[in-house]
């Protein structure tokens, strides 16, 4: 479980960017925290990585410090090693002998489909194959908390929603707990058991807090179908946008039918 209780952060001094930040991550939940750019959002991945202190409140990280991966936007791949190596140095340096920490490494690989492409340096992949290599270093740790940050930005659909799919299962398959910042609404939804809104900064804070109730386990392309997708949608869109900018679908088509 991830607790963050009223934290404040500021980078200079007496200028806060979060003021009283305060949620939960429950064992196995799957949260997102979306909001404008440059609101705080990374900002407090990063206190609950413990990167940067919060100036105020506290942050959790229930008896799992050595399980929480990371899988920020730029993956972390040595460009030195190959994608064999590159999945197994966690395990490594988690204390396995290499033998046992390749084979271990393989096994990932061929989960997600990229185990022709184990001798293969980062330079030699596409930005999909690289994104994947990246989620295989952080599963093969077996991780019980997973903390992204905007991790399929860069990616085109197909491939995005292929990895997202490859990431539901193994999050339902391992219970693990999930924090995702996204700017993606859709995937937020799609993803997510709640979805928290920041209000923009400075002085950021959760604005709002919004259940999900597609049941889980997920096939990401049918999340769409479900009843409750379309007004949550809405809901998050206005959140973000203020009310001055409000999607009002009656007035958007009597303007159609005037203009038509
Ligand atoms: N190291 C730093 N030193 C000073 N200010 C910083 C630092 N990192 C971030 N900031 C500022 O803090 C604020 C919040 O930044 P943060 O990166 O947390 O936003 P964000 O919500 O993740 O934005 P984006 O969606 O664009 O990634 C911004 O105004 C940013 O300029
Ligand atoms: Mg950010």
């Amino acid at each position: 479980m991830i607790r963050v209780e009223n934290i404040a952060l500021e980078y200079d001094k007496g200028n806060p960017i979060l003021e009283n930040v305060s949620f939960k991550v429950e064992a196995g939940q799957f949260v997102s925290l979306i909001g404008q750019s440059g609101s705080g959002k990374t900002s407090i991945l990063r206190a609950i990585a413990g990167l940067q202190q919060p100036s105020k409140g506290k942050v959790t990280v229930e008896d799992l410090s050595s399980r929480v991966g990371f899988l920020f936007q730029d993956d972390a791949l040595l460009p030195w090693r190959t994608v064999r190596q590159n999945v197994s140095l966690g395990l490594r340096i988690q204390g396995e002998k290499t033998e046992v920490a390749n084979k271990k490494a393989d096994d990932w690989l061929e989960k997600l489909s990229l185990f022709e492409l184990g001798d293969r340096y980062p330079s030699q992949l596409s930005g999909g194959q690289r994104k994947r290599v990246a989620i295989a270093q952080v599963l093969a740790l077996h991780p019980k908390v997973i903390l992204m940050d905007e991790p399929f930005a860069s990616l085109d659909a197909i491939v995005r929603t292929r990895i997202t799919q490859e990431l539901i299962e193994w999050v339902e398959q391992e219970h693990i707990t999930v924090l995702l910042i996204t700017h993606d609404l859709e995937e937020a939804i799609s993803l997510s058991d709640v979805v928290h809104v920041l209000s923009p900064g400075p002085k950021a804070y959760i604005k709002s807090s919004h259940p999900v109730t597609i049941p889980r386990p997920r096939d990401i392309l049918e999340t769409r179908n479900d009843t409750s997708f379309a007004p949550l949608l809405k809901t998050l869109w206005n959140e973000l946008v203020g009310e001055r900018k409000k999607v009002n679908v009656v007035n958007f088509d009597k303007e159609k039918k005037l203009k038509a």
